[in-house]
């Protein structure tokens, strides 16, 4: 008998996660890739790839082929999927896998068609498209099949995510195009504004990730070191920013995360708030590790906040658990 691999994979516009059904998240790297300008050639995949971002000479491009939560360059999606399905190698004694793929939330039925075109030109037998925020929840542990309300925001690179889930199903939610991304768009222009510094995207990441708070608390306050080039005298030039000024650059956006997250509470059911009340919201994806986020989220918004455990691999996780129950929608 031939057995059929389960795969799930969660299609991020920041990262690609691969769960192989009794194996686990066998693949976790950057959604970048980097192709011959002239020649269409893709000349790598993944981490290596992001290494060439905003440093490749003229001839190589490093692309996000997905970016603010839309496919923004279909072919080399496809050929970045392609290359990650591969990279498994699921051939062998193995028929062709079972696809689950979790895709940004609101790209149109179109992209979702030529997803799943995709995965299937890579040899999947079948495939299931599902929405983020509903696996999350499920990766994060929410047990969403009762009839009791959860509710989950996720942020990942391109999009944010806010659901509210009961009985298996979204019973309201929101995406907005304000993420990762958008708060490394933040953090560069509050440099160039404030030091006439202009940084490229990596850097202003590694702030965010580094030093960036949501929330500030004195305590906590710490400081970097960052370089890049100084508009007046176009050279080379460092100056050390502090934990308070990304907060000051960050604000605007975090609080379109927050009147998102107030918008999806006023247009859910009276039974679920009362729910969530009690339950609090699960934070999840990359932005979810930003520091201080669950403060501000619970100051702004009067209820418990929980950053899930597994943040950046919840929806891998949650395809590895939908995989179990495939038998169940097949
Ligand atoms: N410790 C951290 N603090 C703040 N942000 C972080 C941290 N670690 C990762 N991130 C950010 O999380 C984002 C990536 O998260 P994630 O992998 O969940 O996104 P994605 O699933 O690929 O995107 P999307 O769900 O929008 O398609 C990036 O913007 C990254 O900078
Ligand atoms: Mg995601």
């Amino acid at each position: 008998m031939l057995f059929s691999k389960e795969v799930g994979i969660d299609l991020g516009t920041a990262n690609c996660l691969i769960y192989v059904k009794g194996e686990g998240i066998v693949l976790d790297e950057p959604s970048v890739v980097s192709i011959d300008a002239e020649t269409k050639k893709c000349l790598a995949v993944g981490t290596d790839a992001k290494e060439m971002l905003g440093r490749t000479p003229g001839r190589v491009l490093a692309i996000r082929p997905l970016k603010d939560g839309v496919i923004a360059d279909f072919e080399v999606t496809e050929m970045m999927l392609q290359y990650f399905i591969r990279k498994l190698n699921l051939k062998g004694m193995f028929s062709r896998p079972t696809i689950l793929i979790c895709c940004p939330s609101n790209i149109t039925s179109v992209e979702r068609n030529a997803i799943r075109d995709a995965a299937y030109r890579a040899g999947a037998k079948k495939v299931f498209i599902e929405e983020e925020p509903k696996v999350a929840a499920i990766g994060a542990g929410l047990d969403i099949a009762k009839p009791s309300g959860s509710m989950v925001l996720d942020i990942g690179g391109g999009t944010t995510d806010v659901a509210i889930l009961s009985l298996g199903e979204i019973v309201t939610s929101t995406s907005l195009k304000i993420a990762g991304d958008k708060i490394d768009r933040d953090i560069i222009k509050y440099v160039k504004d404030s030091y006439k510094l202009l940084i490229g995207d990596r850097t202003a990441e590694e702030i965010k990730v580094h030093i960036g708070t949501a929330y500030v608390d004195a305590s906590q306050s710490e400081t970097m070191k960052i370089s890049g080039r100084d508009l007046v005298t176009g050279l080379p030039h460092t100056i050390t920013i502090s934990s308070e000024e990304t907060e000051l650059a960050m604000r605007e956006s975090l609080q379109d995360i927050v009147r998102a997250c107030r918008t999806v509470l006023e247009q859910t059911p009276p039974e679920l708030s009362a729910d969530i009340i009690t339950r609090g919201i699960v934070l999840t994806g990359g932005g979810a590790l930003l520091r201080g986020l669950d403060q501000l989220l619970m100051n702004e918004l009067g209820i418990p906040v929980f950053v899930a455990e597994n943040a950046l691999r919840c929806v891998a996780e949650g395809t590895g658990i939908m995989l179990e129950n495939l038998h169940l929608i097949q």
